[in-house]
Protein backbone atom coordinates (compact mmCIF):
# COMPACT_ATOMS: atom_id res chain seq x y z
CA UNK A 1 0.00 0.00 0.00
CA UNK A 2 1.53 3.14 -1.55
CA UNK A 3 0.71 6.77 -0.41
CA UNK A 4 -0.74 7.55 -3.62
CA UNK A 5 -2.31 4.95 -4.54
CA UNK A 6 -4.96 5.33 -7.08
CA UNK A 7 -4.28 9.05 -7.58
CA UNK A 8 -2.85 11.19 -10.81
CA UNK A 9 -1.33 14.13 -10.49
CA UNK A 10 -0.78 16.69 -13.44
CA UNK A 11 2.50 18.41 -12.60
CA UNK A 12 2.52 21.39 -14.58
CA UNK A 13 5.79 23.26 -14.76
CA UNK A 14 6.59 26.48 -15.16
CA UNK A 15 9.62 28.85 -16.31
CA UNK A 16 12.34 28.82 -13.29
CA UNK A 17 15.57 26.93 -12.24
CA UNK A 18 13.73 24.83 -10.24
CA UNK A 19 12.31 22.69 -12.91
CA UNK A 20 15.31 20.83 -12.03
CA UNK A 21 13.66 20.07 -8.78
CA UNK A 22 10.56 18.82 -10.48
CA UNK A 23 12.62 16.16 -12.13
CA UNK A 24 12.93 14.38 -8.65
CA UNK A 25 9.67 15.43 -7.89
CA UNK A 26 7.61 13.28 -10.47
CA UNK A 27 10.18 10.58 -9.66
CA UNK A 28 9.09 10.47 -5.98
CA UNK A 29 5.05 10.31 -6.80
CA UNK A 30 5.53 8.08 -8.95
CA UNK A 31 7.03 5.98 -6.02
CA UNK A 32 4.50 6.93 -3.77
CA UNK A 33 1.90 5.24 -6.00
CA UNK A 34 0.34 8.19 -8.37
CA UNK A 35 0.25 8.36 -11.93
CA UNK A 36 1.84 11.84 -13.47
CA UNK A 37 0.71 13.75 -16.54
CA UNK A 38 3.55 16.44 -16.91
CA UNK A 39 2.51 19.67 -18.60
CA UNK A 40 5.15 22.24 -19.37
CA UNK A 41 5.07 25.74 -20.43
CA UNK A 42 7.76 27.08 -23.12
CA UNK A 43 9.15 28.85 -20.34
CA UNK A 44 9.96 25.68 -18.25
CA UNK A 45 11.07 24.14 -21.87
CA UNK A 46 14.15 26.45 -21.61
CA UNK A 47 14.96 24.94 -18.43
CA UNK A 48 14.55 21.13 -18.42
CA UNK A 49 13.49 19.28 -21.68
CA UNK A 50 10.40 17.65 -22.20
CA UNK A 51 12.05 14.10 -22.66
CA UNK A 52 13.57 13.98 -19.54
CA UNK A 53 10.12 14.53 -18.29
CA UNK A 54 8.81 12.08 -20.70
CA UNK A 55 11.35 9.48 -19.48
CA UNK A 56 10.49 10.29 -15.99
CA UNK A 57 6.82 10.04 -15.85
CA UNK A 58 6.90 7.52 -18.86
CA UNK A 59 4.48 9.85 -21.00
CA UNK A 60 3.99 12.33 -23.53
CA UNK A 61 4.08 15.96 -22.30
CA UNK A 62 1.51 17.95 -23.16
CA UNK A 63 3.42 21.63 -24.04
CA UNK A 64 0.43 23.13 -26.48
CA UNK A 65 -3.27 23.94 -26.43
CA UNK A 66 -2.83 23.39 -30.10
CA UNK A 67 -2.22 19.86 -29.63
CA UNK A 68 -3.89 17.28 -32.47
CA UNK A 69 -2.82 14.02 -30.59
CA UNK A 70 -6.13 14.42 -28.29
CA UNK A 71 -8.88 13.28 -30.81
CA UNK A 72 -11.23 16.64 -29.84
CA UNK A 73 -7.98 19.04 -29.51
CA UNK A 74 -9.02 19.84 -26.12
CA UNK A 75 -6.02 18.81 -23.88
CA UNK A 76 -6.68 20.73 -21.33
CA UNK A 77 -10.48 19.62 -21.10
CA UNK A 78 -9.32 16.04 -20.90
CA UNK A 79 -6.16 16.29 -18.64
CA UNK A 80 -7.86 18.41 -16.18
CA UNK A 81 -10.84 16.04 -16.14
CA UNK A 82 -8.93 12.78 -15.08
CA UNK A 83 -6.62 14.71 -12.21
CA UNK A 84 -7.19 14.05 -8.95
CA UNK A 85 -4.99 17.21 -7.99
CA UNK A 86 -3.17 20.03 -10.53
CA UNK A 87 0.20 20.72 -9.25
CA UNK A 88 2.11 23.63 -10.69
CA UNK A 89 6.01 23.31 -9.67
CA UNK A 90 7.73 25.34 -10.30
CA UNK A 91 4.71 28.14 -10.07
CA UNK A 92 7.03 31.24 -11.24
CA UNK A 93 5.72 34.71 -10.35
CA UNK A 94 4.41 35.47 -13.59
CA UNK A 95 1.85 32.14 -13.81
CA UNK A 96 1.27 33.30 -10.22
CA UNK A 97 -0.56 36.10 -11.35
CA UNK A 98 -1.49 34.37 -14.88
CA UNK A 99 -3.85 31.97 -12.51
CA UNK A 100 -5.04 35.31 -10.55
CA UNK A 101 -6.46 36.96 -13.44
CA UNK A 102 -7.88 33.90 -15.62
CA UNK A 103 -5.57 33.93 -18.43
CA UNK A 104 -5.71 31.12 -20.69
CA UNK A 105 -3.18 31.73 -23.40
CA UNK A 106 -1.17 28.90 -23.00
CA UNK A 107 -2.41 25.12 -22.19
CA UNK A 108 -1.08 24.75 -18.35
CA UNK A 109 -3.14 28.34 -17.66
CA UNK A 110 -5.78 27.38 -19.78
CA UNK A 111 -6.36 23.88 -18.01
CA UNK A 112 -6.04 25.26 -14.35
CA UNK A 113 -8.86 27.49 -15.44
CA UNK A 114 -10.65 24.68 -16.96
CA UNK A 115 -10.36 22.20 -14.46
CA UNK A 116 -13.62 21.20 -12.48
CA UNK A 117 -13.19 23.41 -9.13
CA UNK A 118 -14.78 21.90 -6.81
CA UNK A 119 -12.90 18.20 -7.81
CA UNK A 120 -9.58 19.16 -8.91
CA UNK A 121 -7.75 20.77 -6.59
CA UNK A 122 -5.24 23.08 -7.74
CA UNK A 123 -1.48 22.79 -5.56
CA UNK A 124 1.15 25.54 -6.34
CA UNK A 125 4.94 25.01 -5.08
CA UNK A 126 6.10 28.96 -5.93
CA UNK A 127 9.76 29.20 -7.06
CA UNK A 128 11.43 32.99 -7.21
CA UNK A 129 13.80 34.74 -6.23
CA UNK A 130 13.55 36.32 -3.09
CA UNK A 131 12.33 40.52 -4.16
CA UNK A 132 10.04 38.71 -6.25
CA UNK A 133 8.58 36.63 -3.36
CA UNK A 134 8.77 39.56 -1.17
CA UNK A 135 7.31 42.11 -4.01
CA UNK A 136 4.01 43.21 -2.69
CA UNK A 137 2.40 42.06 -5.88
CA UNK A 138 3.55 38.76 -5.10
CA UNK A 139 2.31 38.53 -1.74
CA UNK A 140 -1.27 40.39 -3.16
CA UNK A 141 -1.53 37.68 -5.65
CA UNK A 142 -0.45 34.48 -3.19
CA UNK A 143 -3.07 36.01 -0.79
CA UNK A 144 -5.73 36.08 -3.33
CA UNK A 145 -4.87 32.59 -4.84
CA UNK A 146 -5.23 31.02 -1.54
CA UNK A 147 -8.77 33.14 -1.40
CA UNK A 148 -9.73 31.74 -4.80
CA UNK A 149 -9.11 28.05 -3.17
CA UNK A 150 -5.85 27.28 -4.45
CA UNK A 151 -3.17 25.39 -1.89
CA UNK A 152 0.01 27.49 -2.04
CA UNK A 153 2.34 24.79 -0.42
CA UNK A 154 4.96 28.08 0.60
CA UNK A 155 8.26 28.22 -0.11
CA UNK A 156 11.71 27.38 0.87
CA UNK A 157 14.38 29.39 2.34
CA UNK A 158 17.92 29.79 1.76
CA UNK A 159 20.62 30.51 -1.11
CA UNK A 160 18.74 31.22 -4.38
CA UNK A 161 20.56 29.98 -7.59
CA UNK A 162 20.96 34.15 -9.05
CA UNK A 163 23.47 33.74 -5.55
CA UNK A 164 21.12 35.91 -3.01
CA UNK A 165 19.83 33.77 -0.13
CA UNK A 166 16.71 34.39 1.07
CA UNK A 167 12.36 33.18 0.90
CA UNK A 168 11.05 32.24 -2.32
CA UNK A 169 12.87 28.68 -3.28
CA UNK A 170 11.06 26.11 -4.12
CA UNK A 171 10.54 23.19 -1.60
CA UNK A 172 12.55 20.13 -1.72
CA UNK A 173 10.88 17.39 -3.34
CA UNK A 174 10.58 15.81 -0.31
CA UNK A 175 8.89 18.32 1.25
CA UNK A 176 6.67 18.57 -1.45
CA UNK A 177 5.95 14.87 -1.89
CA UNK A 178 5.11 15.44 2.20
CA UNK A 179 2.28 18.09 1.45
CA UNK A 180 1.05 16.40 -1.46
CA UNK A 181 0.19 13.05 0.26
CA UNK A 182 -1.13 15.05 3.58
CA UNK A 183 -3.19 17.13 1.41
CA UNK A 184 -4.93 14.21 0.41
CA UNK A 185 -5.72 12.73 4.01
CA UNK A 186 -8.66 13.58 5.64
CA UNK A 187 -9.19 16.35 7.59
CA UNK A 188 -10.48 15.08 10.56
CA UNK A 189 -8.72 17.08 12.91
CA UNK A 190 -8.46 20.53 11.72
CA UNK A 191 -8.09 23.15 14.25
CA UNK A 192 -6.89 20.60 16.90
CA UNK A 193 -3.67 20.82 19.07
CA UNK A 194 -2.24 17.37 19.60
CA UNK A 195 0.52 16.98 21.97
CA UNK A 196 2.40 14.09 21.58
CA UNK A 197 5.44 12.44 23.88
CA UNK A 198 7.80 9.71 22.01
CA UNK A 199 11.18 7.74 22.79
CA UNK A 200 12.83 6.83 25.57
CA UNK A 201 13.89 9.28 28.19
CA UNK A 202 17.57 8.81 29.62
CA UNK A 203 18.37 9.31 33.62
CA UNK A 204 22.36 10.28 34.44
CA UNK A 205 24.18 8.61 36.40
CA UNK A 206 27.24 11.29 35.91
CA UNK A 207 27.38 13.51 33.22
CA UNK A 208 28.86 10.73 31.03
CA UNK A 209 26.43 8.26 31.73
CA UNK A 210 23.12 7.05 32.18
CA UNK A 211 20.20 4.84 31.66
CA UNK A 212 17.94 4.70 28.67
CA UNK A 213 15.79 2.08 27.14
CA UNK A 214 15.12 0.64 23.42
CA UNK A 215 12.52 2.59 22.04
CA UNK A 216 12.99 4.21 18.95
CA UNK A 217 10.71 6.65 18.80
CA UNK A 218 9.22 5.42 15.52
CA UNK A 219 5.45 5.13 16.93
CA UNK A 220 5.34 8.64 18.62
CA UNK A 221 7.02 10.27 15.40
CA UNK A 222 4.54 8.55 12.91
CA UNK A 223 1.61 9.60 15.23
CA UNK A 224 2.54 13.44 14.73
CA UNK A 225 2.81 13.13 11.45
CA UNK A 226 -0.82 11.91 11.15
CA UNK A 227 -2.17 13.96 13.51
CA UNK A 228 -0.31 16.98 11.27
CA UNK A 229 -1.92 15.06 8.30
CA UNK A 230 -5.07 15.42 9.50
CA UNK A 231 -5.31 18.90 9.99
CA UNK A 232 -3.87 18.90 13.76
CA UNK A 233 -1.41 21.97 15.55
CA UNK A 234 0.85 19.20 16.42
CA UNK A 235 3.81 19.90 19.12
CA UNK A 236 5.62 16.75 19.69
CA UNK A 237 8.24 16.28 22.95
CA UNK A 238 11.13 13.41 21.91
CA UNK A 239 13.29 11.82 24.27
CA UNK A 240 17.21 11.11 22.45
CA UNK A 241 16.18 9.78 19.37
CA UNK A 242 17.72 11.04 15.38
CA UNK A 243 14.57 10.66 13.92
CA UNK A 244 13.48 13.61 11.32
CA UNK A 245 11.23 15.92 12.80
CA UNK A 246 7.95 15.21 10.83
CA UNK A 247 6.87 18.24 8.75
CA UNK A 248 4.57 20.62 9.79
CA UNK A 249 5.46 19.92 13.43
CA UNK A 250 6.67 21.58 16.68
CA UNK A 251 9.09 19.55 18.20
CA UNK A 252 10.64 20.26 21.76
CA UNK A 253 13.77 17.67 22.70
CA UNK A 254 14.10 16.50 26.05
CA UNK A 255 16.27 13.97 27.79
CA UNK A 256 15.36 13.11 31.68
CA UNK A 257 11.61 12.08 32.10
CA UNK A 258 11.72 15.14 34.54
CA UNK A 259 12.23 17.20 31.59
CA UNK A 260 9.67 15.40 29.71
CA UNK A 261 7.17 15.96 32.36
CA UNK A 262 8.00 20.28 32.71
CA UNK A 263 7.74 20.03 28.91
CA UNK A 264 4.50 18.27 28.69
CA UNK A 265 2.83 20.77 31.84
CA UNK A 266 3.73 23.73 29.88
CA UNK A 267 1.86 21.91 26.93
CA UNK A 268 -0.77 20.37 27.96
CA UNK A 269 -2.64 23.41 28.60
CA UNK A 270 -3.30 24.53 25.03
CA UNK A 271 -4.08 20.98 23.70
CA UNK A 272 -7.01 18.97 23.26
CA UNK A 273 -5.64 15.98 22.83
CA UNK A 274 -2.51 14.27 24.83
CA UNK A 275 -1.00 10.87 23.19
CA UNK A 276 1.74 9.38 25.55
CA UNK A 277 3.57 7.23 23.45
CA UNK A 278 6.89 7.95 25.48
CA UNK A 279 8.89 4.58 27.03
CA UNK A 280 9.90 6.82 30.41
CA UNK A 281 12.32 5.36 32.62
CA UNK A 282 10.50 4.32 35.81
CA UNK A 283 13.25 5.00 37.48
CA UNK A 284 16.25 7.63 37.92
CA UNK A 285 19.55 7.43 39.84
CA UNK A 286 19.07 9.07 43.08
CA UNK A 287 22.33 11.09 43.48
CA UNK A 288 23.73 11.63 39.76
CA UNK A 289 27.32 12.26 40.13
CA UNK A 290 28.42 15.67 39.41
CA UNK A 291 31.50 14.07 38.09
CA UNK A 292 32.66 11.21 36.40
CA UNK A 293 32.80 8.50 38.67
CA UNK A 294 35.83 6.79 38.21
CA UNK A 295 37.52 3.37 38.46
CA UNK A 296 39.57 3.29 41.77
CA UNK A 297 41.08 -0.31 41.16
CA UNK A 298 39.56 -1.60 44.10
CA UNK A 299 36.75 -3.76 42.28
CA UNK A 300 34.50 -2.26 44.14
CA UNK A 301 31.42 -1.20 42.11
CA UNK A 302 29.37 2.09 42.59
CA UNK A 303 26.13 1.81 44.60
CA UNK A 304 23.10 2.67 43.01
CA UNK A 305 20.26 3.74 44.46
CA UNK A 306 17.01 4.68 42.15
CA UNK A 307 13.68 7.04 42.86
CA UNK A 308 10.93 6.45 40.50
CA UNK A 309 9.85 8.51 38.22
CA UNK A 310 6.36 10.67 37.46
CA UNK A 311 4.19 9.31 36.07
CA UNK A 312 3.46 11.81 33.12
CA UNK A 313 0.48 10.22 31.56
CA UNK A 314 -1.37 9.60 35.19
CA UNK A 315 -0.68 12.98 36.11
CA UNK A 316 -2.33 14.57 33.20
CA UNK A 317 -5.33 12.22 33.25
CA UNK A 318 -5.52 13.68 36.65
CA UNK A 319 -5.99 17.19 35.69
CA UNK A 320 -9.18 19.41 35.32
CA UNK A 321 -9.52 19.96 31.85
CA UNK A 322 -8.87 16.17 31.61
CA UNK A 323 -11.53 15.11 34.34
CA UNK A 324 -13.87 17.41 32.58
CA UNK A 325 -13.21 16.40 29.01
CA UNK A 326 -11.30 18.87 27.86
CA UNK A 327 -8.44 16.87 26.90
CA UNK A 328 -8.81 13.67 25.51
CA UNK A 329 -5.80 11.37 26.72
CA UNK A 330 -4.29 8.14 25.23
CA UNK A 331 -2.07 6.08 26.93
CA UNK A 332 0.26 3.10 25.89
CA UNK A 333 1.83 0.03 26.85
CA UNK A 334 3.96 -1.90 25.66
CA UNK A 335 3.29 -5.64 27.40
CA UNK A 336 4.36 -8.84 26.95
CA UNK A 337 1.89 -11.04 27.34
CA UNK A 338 -2.07 -11.21 28.14
CA UNK A 339 -2.48 -8.01 26.11
CA UNK A 340 -5.86 -7.48 26.90
CA UNK A 341 -6.26 -7.76 30.26
CA UNK A 342 -2.92 -5.82 31.38
CA UNK A 343 -4.60 -3.15 28.95
CA UNK A 344 -7.60 -3.04 30.14
CA UNK A 345 -6.00 -2.65 33.62
CA UNK A 346 -3.67 -0.09 33.05
CA UNK A 347 -6.46 1.94 31.16
CA UNK A 348 -7.97 1.80 34.40
CA UNK A 349 -5.06 2.38 36.84
CA UNK A 350 -4.14 5.36 34.60
CA UNK A 351 -7.33 6.70 34.45
CA UNK A 352 -7.39 7.57 30.63
CA UNK A 353 -10.54 7.07 28.22
CA UNK A 354 -8.28 5.13 25.76
CA UNK A 355 -5.18 2.70 25.99
CA UNK A 356 -3.39 1.16 23.03
CA UNK A 357 -1.93 -1.59 23.75
CA UNK A 358 0.82 -3.66 22.17
CA UNK A 359 3.76 -5.97 22.46
CA UNK A 360 6.39 -4.90 23.03
CA UNK A 361 9.44 -6.73 22.30
CA UNK A 362 8.05 -7.00 18.68
CA UNK A 363 7.76 -3.65 18.06
CA UNK A 364 10.93 -1.38 19.32
CA UNK A 365 12.44 -0.32 16.67
CA UNK A 366 10.57 -2.06 14.06
CA UNK A 367 8.42 -0.32 11.02
CA UNK A 368 5.45 -1.92 11.77
CA UNK A 369 3.34 -3.46 14.56
CA UNK A 370 -0.09 -4.05 15.18
CA UNK A 371 -2.44 -2.54 17.86
CA UNK A 372 -4.96 -3.68 20.41
CA UNK A 373 -7.72 -0.61 21.17
CA UNK A 374 -8.96 -0.51 24.28
CA UNK A 375 -11.91 1.56 26.04
CA UNK A 376 -14.69 1.44 28.04
CA UNK A 377 -16.50 0.04 25.37
CA UNK A 378 -14.82 -2.57 24.88
CA UNK A 379 -11.34 -3.57 22.41
CA UNK A 380 -10.79 -3.13 18.80
CA UNK A 381 -7.91 -4.52 16.82
CA UNK A 382 -5.95 -2.77 14.24
CA UNK A 383 -4.18 -5.42 12.56
CA UNK A 384 -0.28 -5.44 11.77
CA UNK A 385 1.07 -2.65 9.30
CA UNK A 386 3.24 -0.05 9.24
CA UNK A 387 3.51 2.43 12.09
CA UNK A 388 2.26 5.11 9.77
CA UNK A 389 -0.92 3.48 8.51
CA UNK A 390 -1.14 2.67 12.18
CA UNK A 391 -1.20 6.00 13.33
CA UNK A 392 -3.33 7.34 11.00
CA UNK A 393 -6.09 4.83 11.89
CA UNK A 394 -5.68 5.38 15.48
CA UNK A 395 -5.62 8.63 14.30
CA UNK A 396 -9.17 7.64 12.85
CA UNK A 397 -10.22 6.33 16.45
CA UNK A 398 -9.76 9.14 18.13
CA UNK A 399 -11.48 11.58 16.14
CA UNK A 400 -14.76 9.69 16.34
CA UNK A 401 -14.18 9.50 20.02
CA UNK A 402 -13.39 13.25 20.80
CA UNK A 403 -16.24 13.95 18.71
CA UNK A 404 -18.59 11.68 20.73
CA UNK A 405 -17.26 13.21 23.83
CA UNK A 406 -18.55 16.30 22.67
CA UNK A 407 -15.07 18.12 21.17
CA UNK A 408 -15.20 21.02 18.79
O1 LIG B 1 3.19 2.15 33.26
P1 LIG B 1 3.65 2.04 31.86
O2 LIG B 1 5.03 2.59 31.64
O3 LIG B 1 3.51 0.70 31.24
O4 LIG B 1 2.61 2.96 31.07
C1 LIG B 1 2.78 3.27 29.76
C2 LIG B 1 2.06 4.56 29.42
O5 LIG B 1 2.26 5.55 30.43
C3 LIG B 1 2.63 5.18 28.17
O6 LIG B 1 1.58 5.90 27.55
C4 LIG B 1 3.71 6.08 28.71
O7 LIG B 1 4.03 7.14 27.79
C5 LIG B 1 3.09 6.61 29.97
N1 LIG B 1 4.06 6.89 31.04
C6 LIG B 1 4.28 8.19 31.45
N2 LIG B 1 5.15 8.44 32.48
C7 LIG B 1 5.79 7.45 33.11
C8 LIG B 1 5.57 6.12 32.70
C9 LIG B 1 4.71 5.87 31.67
O8 LIG B 1 3.70 9.12 30.87
N3 LIG B 1 6.60 7.72 34.10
Amino acid sequence: MNDLDGKHIVLGLTGGIACYKAAELCRSLIKAGATVQVVMTEAAAQFITPVTMQALSNRPVYGSQWDDREPNNMAHINLSREADAILIAPCSADFMAKLLHGRADDLLSLMCLARPIESVPLLVAPAMNREMWAHPATQRNLAQLTADGATVLGVGSGFQACGETGDGRMLEPEELLHDVIAFFQPKLLAGRRVLVTAGPTYEAIDPVRGITNLSSGKMGFAIARAAQEAGAQVTLVAGPVSLPTPRGVTRMDVRSAQDMLQAVQAQVQLSDIFVATAAVADWRPANPADQKIKKDGSGNTPGLSFVENPDILAGVAQSARARNGELFCVGFAAESQDLQANAQAKRERKGVPLLVGNIGPATFGQDDNALLLVDAQGVTDIPRASKLELARKLIAEIATRTRAKGQK
